[in-house]
């Protein structure tokens, strides 16, 4: 076994690509999903991971699947859950920028990490501001804001032994991404798989792209 990842959004998507690949090469895979009784896309893989229930805007749930996961010396932690499409600003914000900071400091607090362990949260190149003047809304606005409180925990949550990024999937063929995408779920699953089995401290706090390259703020 190499090492023990969490994958958080597991059923569908890129979250069950990177249940996938982590247990293509030999990892122990825990998942979450928000419906145990239908896990979506990794419903084959039933007997191969181990299955929590989550719905990541649950927060009292979020601190008891942290509870449970004491002392499970995680390896590698990905908060991948997110919504676009026919969401309100303030579903958006509570999804993808509130629900994954609250839910990995659970996890830290709890001491679900193993000391160096890697922390990613999925964000988005169109959370990027890029020197854009006034703020930014909907979907853009909700992963620039999942990027500043990131950037606004980082030091606490290397302090508490974590190696943590924000990672850029790619535009990818999935429900969110749509058919035309150019990026196939394995090859988004592969690539942050690199990067997460590779990361090392000095890339800690900072936005990466599933090929490996930073990406501005
Ligand atoms: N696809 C792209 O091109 C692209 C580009 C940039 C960033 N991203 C980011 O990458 C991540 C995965 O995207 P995707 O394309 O795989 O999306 P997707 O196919 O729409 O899948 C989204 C996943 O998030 C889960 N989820 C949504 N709301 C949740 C909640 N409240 N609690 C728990 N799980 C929840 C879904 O679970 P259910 O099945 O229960 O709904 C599903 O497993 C997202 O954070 C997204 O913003 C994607």
């Amino acid at each position: 076994m190499k090492g023990r990842v969490l994958v958080i959004g597991a059923s569908r998507g890129i979250g069950a690509g990177l249940v996938r690949g982590f247990l293509a090469h030999g990892w122990e895979v825990d998942a979450t999903v928000r419906d145990e009784a239908s896990p979506g896309e990794i419903a084959d893989l039933a007997d191969a991971v181990a299955l929590h229930q989550l719905d990541v805007r649950d927060a009292a749930r979020a601190a008891a699947l942290a509870a449970d996961l004491t002392g499970a010396e995680l390896d590698v932690i990905i908060h991948n859950a997110g919504i676009y499409h026919g969401h309100t600003d303030a579903e958006l914000i509570e999804v993808n920028a509130i629900a994954p900071i609250r839910t990995v400091q659970a996890l830290l607090d709890a001491g679900a990490l193993a000391a160096g362990g890697v922390v990613a949260l999925m964000t988005s190149q169109l959370g990027a501001r890029r020197g854009k003047q006034g703020a930014i809304g909907g979907y853009s606005g909700s992963k620039a804001r999942l990027n500043d409180s990131f950037r606004d925990r980082a030091d606490s949550w290397a302090a508490a032994g974590a190696v943590a990024v924000v990672v850029h999937p790619g535009w990818v063929r999935t429900a969110m991404g749509g058919p035309g995408a150019p990026v196939s779920v394995e090859q988004s699953a592969a690539g942050i798989y690199e990067l997460l089995t590779n990361l090392t401290q000095d890339k800690h706090g900072r936005f990466w792209t599933w090929e490996g390259r930073e990406h501005c703020w």
